[in-house]
């Protein structure tokens, strides 16, 4: 089977780190967040994965070479010229994703984290024949989503609407697809919207499915969901592999620390946290709902909340990093420095505290 992801998009709400790489190469839970969808995909007999670029495909390319032969699965790129949208990709890329077999494929928007439950979307996509079967969630504030109605018994949609205005529902598209090829006939090769030109004419001719994702969910394109995404696939790791969490007295609750990563004496982490590759925190620091990427060096009795700490920066000793607070790559906080809320661009020096949630140049 083939799967396509839709990675074009500047990730401009995952500034600064989207400043550093592509957002589907920002890291999450250690890795980067596409690397998760590959591996799931890789796990359900997937053997070529079609990603759908609008810029710099090379430094994609460049970064998953090394995966392509660890995981033993084809990875090759769609390259637009101008970008078209999230449908017109699939009309671009369609030499690559029909081998005339009939079989059908899969399409993810690249900043969904789930528990990827893609052998039953699979069997339930075979149980109803029909041309094309969306993953759905329910979320409490549906309004920023794609909204599916559908009949409870059957999983038929009845109305996609993307972004509504006024409530229709609460079920959302959670951006994961299996097609048949099929649905590439309704496509031209212009940009277009998956959302509001395409589902909604599967499901006027009945033949659009849904199925309800079972498990959790999140669109991590933004700094807050990004933190409560964490802490969703943390409670998930307990459940389903609980040996792949952190252990030990300085240990509260879910936390994830890589295993070249060094903890000094007297730490206090968690919950909800995840330390990435080559880190060192040094001793009485307290961490909880963040995430501190490669390279970093968190100093002496730091205390980082709520927040999230880019590649290869350094926290001084005594600060306070706090409310999504957000550090790009290289990022140097000086001593006893306070940030509520700052959002600071790549390889800026902080010698003074940022007392009001602000982006800082
Ligand atoms: N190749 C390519 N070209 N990809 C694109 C383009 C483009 O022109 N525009 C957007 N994308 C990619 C993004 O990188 C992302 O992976 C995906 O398409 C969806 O775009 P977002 O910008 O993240 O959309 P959204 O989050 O507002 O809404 C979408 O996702 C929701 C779930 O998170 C929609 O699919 C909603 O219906 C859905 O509920
Ligand atoms: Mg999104």
């Amino acid at each position: 089977m083939k799967a396509l992801i839709l990675v074009g998009g500047f990730g401009t709400r995952l500034r600064p780190l989207t400043l550093s790489v592509p957002k589907p190469l920002v890291d999450f839970a250690n890795k980067p967040m596409i690397l998760h969808q590959i591996e799931a995909l890789k796990d359900v007999g997937v053997t070529e994965v079609v990603l759908a670029i609008n810029y710099r495909p090379e430094v994609m390319l460049n970064f998953l070479k090394d995966f392509e032969d660890q995981l033993g699965i084809k990875i090759t790129c769609s390259q637009e010229t101008e970008p078209l949208g999230t449908a017109g990709p699939l009309a671009l890329a369609r030499d690559k994703l029909v081998d005339g077999s009939g079989e059908p494929f899969f399409v993810l928007n690249s900043d969904v984290i789930s528990e990827y439950p893609f052998s039953q979307l699979i069997q339930f996509h075979k149980s109803h024949g029909c041309e094309a079967t969306i993953m759905v969630t329910k979320v409490d504030e549906p309004s920023k989503y794609g909204v599916v109605v559908m009949e409870e018994e059957t999983g038929k949609v009845e109305r996609f609407v993307e972004k509504p205005k006024i409530f229709v529902g609460n079920k959302i598209n959670a951006g994961i697809y299996l097609l048949n090829p099929s649905v590439l006939d309704r496509i031209e090769l212009k940009p277009t919207s998956i959302e509001k030109e395409i589902f909604p004419k599967i499901a006027s001719d009945q033949k659009l499915y849904a199925m309800v994702l079972p498990g959790f969910w999140m669109d991590i394109g933004q700094p807050r969901d990004y933190i409560t995404g964490l802490r969703l696939y943390l409670d998930s790791l307990r459940k389903n592999s609980p040996s792949k969490l952190a252990k030990g007295v300085h240990i509260v609750g879910n936390v994830l620390v890589h295993e070249s990563a060094v903890i000094g004496e007297g730490c206090l982490i968690g919950p909800d946290v995840a330390v990435g590759p080559g880190c060192v925190v040094e001793p009485g620091v307290r961490l909880s709902r963040c995430t501190v990427m490669r390279g970093v060096r968190i100093k002496k009795h730091a205390c980082i909340t709520s927040s999230i700490i880019g590649w290869h920066s350094t926290v001084g000793q005594w600060a306070r990093i706090e409310n999504m607070t957000i550090l790009g790559e290289d990022v140097h906080v000086g001593d006893e420095v306070y940030s509520n809320g700052g959002v600071v661009l790549p390889h800026k020096e902080i010698k003074s505290s940022i007392l009001k949630p602000e982006i800082v140049m």
